[in-house]
């Protein structure tokens, strides 16, 4: 009877203090999981927030960071970060489309017309607001985080949207991303990140849509003859934390750590960009890929064409963030 009493009040102790609640003397474990390298801009955040975070709260916490879908990936990291078994992910914003629906809004192809303007939408009270849309899941948004415009790769040139007409393109888990790729004529396949460059290889699929970033370290180039540069999306992240888990962390921790985040968050959206750059440069030197450039009248083809696909989906992602969204835009 005591021993079932005792048991009973260290449950409830251990589920009053919340998850974060390391046992005396230990530091709270922060595992950190991604699928990219390290490489990478969402890569190198990681590690500068495990760097940071071990200087200036040693052995208060610590932070493990897995690059590479090494711990999770695609499939199953946002039901370990609801089980608590991963404390931090930054998913792009396709990949929350179960959770909500108005990060969609990033999905739109041709929706921003740089990535100074993704920057500018991210700073605006709306996108703040979407940091908070996953609230009710228990998914806690703390800061976007940046890659870059997304190009076409393939394996035949890409020049106008009909040269894309009957191509298996895989796709990150999101219904307007298939209905972009299919507007085009082409077959969306989803697949994990971690599948993409062995799809490609084999000609599972024959074209993706990514960052210069995530091509270069993904070695995709060398099985992609052809890369479009076509800037026509974006892949942005949303640094995501278990909900109980952030609240179970001692204030003066949090606001450590939150400090902590918003230096990291400053230093991957001002160095992508580069970070990109350099990537393309590499690709362009190794002489695998072929680099299309789009003129005008190519570019304002593929836009036709895609550009349907906002008034679809209006009612799902909302008209007041599109047209949040779409303001940033200095035409
Ligand atoms: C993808 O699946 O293509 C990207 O979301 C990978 C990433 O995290 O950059």
């Amino acid at each position: 009877m005591f021993k079932s009493c005792v048991t009973a009040a260290i449950a409830a102790f251990t589920l009053l203090a919340g998850p974060a609640m390391a046992a005396e003397g230990q530091p709270i474990v922060i595992k950190f999981a991604h699928v990219v390298a390290d490489d990478t801009p969402k890569g190198k955040g990681a590690l500068l927030f495990q760097k940071l975070v071990h200087e200036r709260l040693p052995g208060q916490v610590k932070v493990e960071v897995y690059p590479n879908s090494s711990l999770v990936g695609d499939a199953d990291e946002m039901q370990a970060l609801l089980d608590n078994k991963v404390q931090m992910l930054a998913p792009s914003l396709s990949k929350f489309d179960k959770y909500t629906k108005q990060l969609q809004v990033f999905d739109l192809p041709f929706m921003f017309d740089d990535q100074a303007a993704v920057d500018r939408f991210q700073k605006r009270e709306k996108s703040r607001e979407l940091l908070r849309s996953m609230a009710s899941h228990g998914i806690y948004g703390l800061a976007y985080w940046n890659n870059g415009l997304k190009q076409l790769s393939a394996s035949k040139p890409l020049h106008l949207p009909g040269d894309a007409a009957g191509l298996a393109f895989r796709v990150q888990p999101s219904k307007v991303l298939e209905a972009q790729f299919e507007a085009v004529g082409a077959k969306p396949v989803r697949l994990p990140f971690a599948e993409v460059f062995k799809a490609l290889q084999s000609g599972t699929v024959q074209g993706a849509e990514n960052p210069w970033s995530n091509i270069a370290s993904q070695n995709m180039h060398k099985v992609q003859p052809y890369i479009t540069e076509s800037n026509h999306g974006v892949l942005a992240y949303m640094l995501v934390t278990n909900s109980e888990f952030w609240r179970s962390v001692p204030f003066a921790v949090r606001s450590e750590l939150e400090g902590i985040i918003l230096e990291v968050t400053q230093m991957v959206n001002r160095e992508a960009e580069a970070l990109n750059q350099r990537d393309r440069e590499r690709i362009l030197a190794s002489g695998s890929s072929k680099l299309i450039s789009l003129s005008d009248a190519e570019r304002q083809a593929w836009r036709e064409k895609m550009l349907p696909l906002w008034q679809a989906y209006e009612a799902e992602i909302g008209a007041d963030v599109i047209r949040a969204a779409q303001i940033v835009n200095r035409r």
